[in-house]
């Protein structure tokens, strides 16, 4: 398989406060660095960081980066849709 397919950028978040990018082009995926306030949407929108508290145990998530998902910023599979002729690797979310 390919490794130009897109996937979703898999973290293990510690135990804080952490502000997730919306946008897409940060420097320092999936964490904001700011560069959202240089950003605005084909519709004119603006973005700002999504705010992910985690208590108790690190939590895993996926970060999409095929920009398709209807979960921003998480992955929620669609990148697959985007494949042709094969489906995720294990471990994909
Ligand atoms: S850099 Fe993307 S939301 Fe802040």
């Amino acid at each position: 398989m390919s490794t130009d397919q897109p996937r979703p950028l898999v973290v293990s978040l510690q135990p804080g406060r952490h502000a997730i990018c919306q946008c897409g082009q940060t420097g320092n995926a999936p964490f904001c660095d700011g560069t959202h306030k240089t950003v605005t949407a084909d519709d004119g929108s603006t973005f700002s960081p999504t705010i992910e508290v985690v208590e108790g145990q690190p939590k895993n998530v996926a970060w999409c980066r095929c920009f398709t998902t209807g979960n921003t910023p998480w992955c929620d599979g669609s990148h697959t849709a985007l494949w042709t002729g094969s489906g995720p690797d294990e471990g994909d979310a």
